[in-house]
């Protein structure tokens, strides 16, 4: 039987998507097996829209004893849409925090950025900015998913040229829009 929290989240993929651009249903799938595979427990994401892919990483976090979710949404609207499609469906054992801010700017005030995984699905040409930030503090083991490195290859070629300069590893899934899958070593 589907819990309440797939049934909204169906309602949620149905909106539309030139104007929210929900992750595809393998990349739902993949950050929901990644986290729950690894017992992740402490998850940004960055780009949260209207809160589709969210609920995707609270599915998979409701299954922690003790989970968070820090999730960055810079546009008003969007944010606050995410804000209460989120608190709907959140369960006690996840901390759910929904930021109205922009990254990577927003991390120089956040207390820790020690995340064991982080979906990063915001404007491509920040990609690189956003990683730096968030790369040297993730945990050990922790992993870092970017979408849209195929619907948006032109965009991310220079994240992607990134990576190799630094000699930093990775994983690219060919589903949905395209992701890169970086493991912390
Ligand atoms: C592709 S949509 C995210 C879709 C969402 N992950 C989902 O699947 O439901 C990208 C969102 O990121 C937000 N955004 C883009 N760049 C951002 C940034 N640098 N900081 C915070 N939010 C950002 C946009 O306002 C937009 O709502």
């Amino acid at each position: 039987m589907k819990s309440d929290l797939v049934k909204f989240r169906e309602i949620l993929s149905q909106l539309p998507f030139d104007k929210y651009w929900q992750i595809g249903l393998e990349t739902g799938e993949l950050l929901k097996s990644i986290i729950i595979e690894n017992k992740f427990s402490k998850v940004l994401e960055v780009g949260t829209s209207c809160g589709y892919s969210a609920l995707w990483l609270i599915e998979a976090l409701s299954m922690q004893e003790k989970a968070s979710l820090d999730c960055i949404e810079s546009h008003k609207e969007r944010n606050t849409l995410a804000k209460n499609n989120i608190a709907l469906v959140c369960p006690p054992n996840v901390v759910c925090n929904v930021h109205l801010t922009h990254a990577p700017e927003c991390f120089e005030s956040f207390n820790s950025l020690n995340y064991d995984f982080v979906f990063i699905d915001a404007t491509k040409s920040q990609s690189i900015g956003i990683f730096d930030a968030l790369y040297p503090h993730l945990n050990p083991k922790g992993i870092i998913v970017v979408d849209n490195v195929l619907s948006h290859l032109e965009k991310m070629q220079p994240f992607i040229d990134y990576l190799k300069e630094n000699k930093i590893d990775y994983k690219l899934h060919k589903i949905d829009a395209g992701l890169i899958e970086v493991v912390k070593n």
